[in-house]
């Protein structure tokens, strides 16, 4: 909880931290990987540096958490935390780390607001880091801990049994454990980091969802190679997809991700765009390993057939179901070979379908896919509680979520007409 002596000092000071926190967290990267030049090296992604999208997820996580606590001290917001909990421990983060992150982080926040840190505000505002620290180191003891493993040890070698050409641009990789070790067990819809050394010989880390249930022998992901147009290519999607072969051996983390398939029996709506298919596929093979009997619907948003990765697995574990129906929509029209339920031109379209009552909706694809598809949903009446998604990069849409307040408003439903979806 927060002190009553820092609360209306972080109260007072929320809104110039809140202004300047983009600006400080382009800083404080800078200067942590200065002087800690390792951090770089198999732990942070330097394409997120580049695009400037982590600084925006620190900014938003510190923001809406601070926010969150000046308006209830008494509880911790932890919810908040465990996305980024389940990212860490993919990477292996260790607690003594946050010393690290704390010092270069306050060297920032000087550096851009000067004298304005007074030793109360800067007193005020180390009490909400630690906070907020020691929850997720917290959590992310009790993922590490539940897996039986340490920070240190969440990788494991796999050797790639397979690699198959999906579509013009994804390859979908089967991987093999390389020793007796006990595979640990992946729940519906999770990634993991896979650790790759780049030709100027940084390691660099990056997620893929799993697309296959376990079978306690292998793992499978599916990797869209990144075209920059612009921007420089993606570097490990395209060393993935170009160079790695069958016989090579990759690192992967052991599997992490909070947003699995819930059990509670309800019907479950899959929302997918593009690569954005991938968590969908593990849960839909993990459905069919239980034998579901739920009403599953995927409704799915690609260019055409041809560029629809994992369609053959998706389809048939669709079909495997008792109660599954795939439908699709094409960007370039309503044609399809395959036999889905139903094929559609343009943009997801949920009046097109018949959704199952409470349903609970799993969303993923690019942001402004699913910002439209969460606020048509909303705007049928979905409550937000049942609408989850998954994000390809660092979350810059959890703290936009937070300041929502009315269900149904204007912006929303602006947003869904003008990413086409209704
Ligand atoms: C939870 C999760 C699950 C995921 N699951 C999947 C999955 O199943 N399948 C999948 O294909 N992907 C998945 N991803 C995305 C994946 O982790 C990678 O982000 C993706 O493969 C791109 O990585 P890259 O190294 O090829 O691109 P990067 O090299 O990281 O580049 C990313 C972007 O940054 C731009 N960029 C790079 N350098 C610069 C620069 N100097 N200036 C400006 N821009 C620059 C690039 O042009 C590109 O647009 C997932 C991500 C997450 C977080
Ligand atoms: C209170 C302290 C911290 C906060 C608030 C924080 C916050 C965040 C957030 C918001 C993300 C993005 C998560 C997502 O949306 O996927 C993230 C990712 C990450 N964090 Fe932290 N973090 C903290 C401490 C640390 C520490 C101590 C380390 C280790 C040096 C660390 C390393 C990373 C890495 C490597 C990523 C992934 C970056 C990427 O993919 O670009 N973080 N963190």
């Amino acid at each position: 909880m927060l002190s009553n002596r820092s609360r209306p000092v972080v109260e007072a000071t929320l809104p110039v931290i809140g202004e300047n926190i983009g600006e400080i967290a382009r800083r404080f990267y800078g200067h942590m990987f200065g002087a800690h030049p390792e951090l770089i090296d198999g732990i942070f992604n330097r394409g997120n540096q580049a695009e400037g999208t982590q600084q925006v997820a620190l900014a938003g996580s510190v923001a809406s958490f601070a926010t969150a606590l000046v308006k209830n001290p008494e509880q911790l917001p932890e919810q908040l935390l465990s996305r980024i909990a389940h990212k860490h421990a993919s990477l292996g983060i260790r607690p003594d780390q946050y010393q690290v992150v704390h010092d270069n982080l306050f060297w920032a926040i000087v550096d851009v607001l000067g004298d304005a840190v007074t030793p109360e505000v800067a007193e005020a505002w180390d009490e909400v880091y630690w906070l907020m620290a020691y929850a997720l180191i917290h959590q992310e003891r009790g993922l590490y801990s539940a897996r039986g493993v340490r920070a240190e040890t969440v990788w494991r070698q796999w050797e790639v049994v397979e690699k198959v050409q999906e579509t013009d641009d994804v390859m979908t990789f089967r991987v093999k454990r390389v020793d007796n070790r006990l595979v640990r067990t992946s729940l519906p819809g999770q990634y993991v980091t896979v650790k790759v050394q780049m030709p100027d010989g940084v390691h660099q880390p990056r997620q893929y969802s799993l697309t296959r249930a376990d079978d306690g022998e292998h793992r499978q992901f599916s990797v869209k190679r990144v075209h920059g147009g612009g921007t420089p290519d993606g570097e490990v999607s395209n060393l993935l997809c170009q160079t790695t072969d069958v016989g090579d051996v990759l690192t992967l983390s052991l599997p992490f991700g909070d947003v699995v398939l819930d059990d509670s029996g309800r019907p479950i709506v899959f929302v997918s765009g593009g690569i954005g298919i991938t968590p969908m596929a593990g849960m839909l093979s993990h459905l069919v390993a239980a034998g579901s009997r739920l009403p599953i619907r995927l409704l799915h948003a690609d260019v055409d057939e041809p560029s629809m990765a994992l369609r053959s697995q998706v389809l048939a574990d669709v079909k495997a179901l008792e109660d599954g129906a795939a439908y699709v929509w094409f960007e370039n029209g309503a044609d399809a070979t395959m036999p889905f339920a139903g094929v559609f031109a343009g943009w997801i379209d949920f009046d097109a379908v018949e959704l199952p009552e409470k349903a609970l909706y799993y969303l993923c694809g690019p942001l402004p896919f699913m910002q439209a598809a969460r606020s048509a949903l909303i705007d049928r009446g979905v409550a937000p509680r049942d609408i989850q998604y998954e994000l390809f990069g660092p979350d810059l849409w959890a703290a936009d979520l937070l300041t929502e307040t009315s269900p149904g408003a204007d912006g929303r439903s602006a947003s869904a007409a003008a990413a086409g979806v209704r």
